[in-house]
């Protein structure tokens, strides 16, 4: 079945609460470069630590690494983007607009007469397709030339490679084993566009594993599975997940095979990459073995051999990831008994900005210094937000549609008889709600985020805490 556009209604949605703002608004904004918001830097950030722990905290053959964003250009020439990360362009002498020559809007060959602009639809004024570098260029020091040329990385893995043997023997790391990183890279696109989807400035989270070159396809298989399965623990939907296998024609220079893992953002956009998992042989460390001239083999005690070992590489976008848990998430239902429907974002609990949220039901009878104090407690653990502005119903919208998956209510029960008593827990999905006793709270919450979902799980629970 297709999938509803929803973008349009998510970039509105993500401006208006404090998700995402385009870079420098009150300039007029910067192309394709965005900023992360109050509620996005919490949502990027909790992705960011599931695929950090996932690839290094839980497991004892990953180590983690934060290399520069700068880095000697030689790499860039080692790693083939000098010469060969480069997108043919085509220019409109007539409207100044620029295609990428293989714009399937190009009717005839740019450079002759017949070709006709896909945007003023003159003929004959499309220029012949010329090579344009995707790498953003820089100087370091004083002196603006050449010899002082830099550029900021289009991907966060040459760092990783020319810090192989550096993590390796400072570990004692046995191949196989993996370096990880998360970190910012740059790509001056040329059709970059759909929100966080395609920008010139993004967070990529990358690993690459290092193993015996005979075992690179049993290796490959393996993280093939892992990733796919990281994407559905995130909660992305089973249905809106497949991989794609590059053709011969669609591989990077450096890969031996490759395969997508596709989210569809459903809408003209469908299904798109969200991360690549590439065989990439022995090219990079060849690469930089013969550019730097300095040895990168691997010494294999036990079978007294040397060799440079294969990579298997895991390379995902946070921001592309952060969009496809946003899109998959965004809902709009009915509400029994309510004329006004609601807008729901259905994140993972762990990914949801705010875990909780605290109201007390009136502005009087002790209950807003109760509420107030449970925040506070509960602040220690979790990120929680105080609200009693408004109608109960309208505090639980506002939070229904940034994702916080429970909200605790101080009543005239809870504080009867001088209090605290019982408060009401409701879960943003199933909207069922609970008495959980303030002394078993944080419990019950620690007890619910654990969960993969909050359906249904919470009466059950509920007599649990109430025993403990
Ligand atoms: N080291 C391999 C590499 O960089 P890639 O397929 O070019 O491979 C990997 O990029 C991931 O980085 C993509 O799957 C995507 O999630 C993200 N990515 C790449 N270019 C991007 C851009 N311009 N904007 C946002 N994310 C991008």
């Amino acid at each position: 079945m297709p999938q509803p556009d929803v973008m349009e209604k998510l970039v509105s949605l993500c401006k208006r609460r404090g998700f995402i703002f385009q870079s420098s608004e009150i300039y007029g904004g910067t192309g394709s470069v965005w900023d992360y918001g109050p509620l996005g830097v919490e949502l990027k950030k909790n992705l960011k630590e599931r695929w950090w722990n996932s690839m290094v905290r839980s497991r004892d053959d990953i180590e983690g690494l934060d290399a520069a964003i700068l880095m000697h250009p030689r790499v860039w020439e080692a790693s083939g983007h000098v010469g060969g990360f480069v997108d043919p362009l085509v220019d409109c002498r007539n409207c100044k607009k620029r295609f990428r020559a293989d714009d399937s809007k190009i009717k005839g060959t740019p450079g002759t007469p017949d070709a006709q602009c896909p945007a003023c639809g003159m003929k004959g004024t499309l220029s012949e397709a010329r090579q344009f570098n995707l790498m953003f260029k820089t100087f370091m020091g004083p002196l603006e030339d050449s010899a002082a040329v830099v550029y900021l990385r289009p991907e966060t893995a040459q760092g990783i490679y020319v810090n192989f043997l550096n993590v390796q023997q400072s570990t004692r790391q046995k191949v196989p084993f993996g370096i990880a990183q998360i970190g910012k890279a740059f790509r001056n696109e040329i059709t970059p566009g759909n929100f966080i989807f395609r920008t010139r400035e993004f967070e990529q989270m990358e690993m690459q594993f290092f193993v015996e070159p005979d075992s690179a396809p049993k290796w490959f298989e393996y993280w093939k599975a892992q990733r796919m399965e990281w994407h559905r623990a995130l909660g992305l939907s089973e249905n809106r997940l497949e991989f794609h296998e590059h053709t011969k024609e669609e591989l990077a220079h450096y890969a031996r095979g490759a395969f997508d893992v596709q989210f569809d953002f459903g809408g003209t956009l469908g299904f798109q990459e969200i991360e690549g998992v590439h065989n990439r042989g022995d090219f990079d460390l060849t690469q930089h073995q013969q550019f730097s001239g300095k040895k990168l083999e691997y010494f294999d005690q036990p079978a007294n051999k040397r060799y440079l070992p294969h990579v298997i590489e895991t390379s995902v976008g946070a921001d592309r990831t952060t969009l496809a848990a946003l899109v998959n998430a965004y809902r709009e239902e009915t509400v029994e008994g309510e004329s006004e429907g609601r807008t729901v974002l259905g994140l993972h609990p762990s990914l949801a900005p705010i875990k909780v949220a605290v109201f007390p039901l009136m502005k009087k009878e002790g209950m807003p210094e109760m509420a107030q104090k449970i925040a506070a407690d509960l602040r220690k653990d979790f990120r929680v937000d105080y609200d009693d502005g408004g109608a109960i119903g309208r505090r639980y919208r506002r939070q229904d549609e940034v994702g916080t998956p429970f909200c605790i209510t101080v009543d005239v029960d809870s504080v009867a008889a001088g209090g605290p008593g019982d408060v009401t827990i409701r879960t943003r999905d199933d909207l069922s709600q609970v008495r959980v006793p303030v002394a078993q709270l944080k419990a019950a919450i620690s007890d619910l985020l654990s969960r993969d979902e909050t359906r249904a799980t919470i009466e059950a629970l509920s007599e649990t805490w109430r025993r403990v």
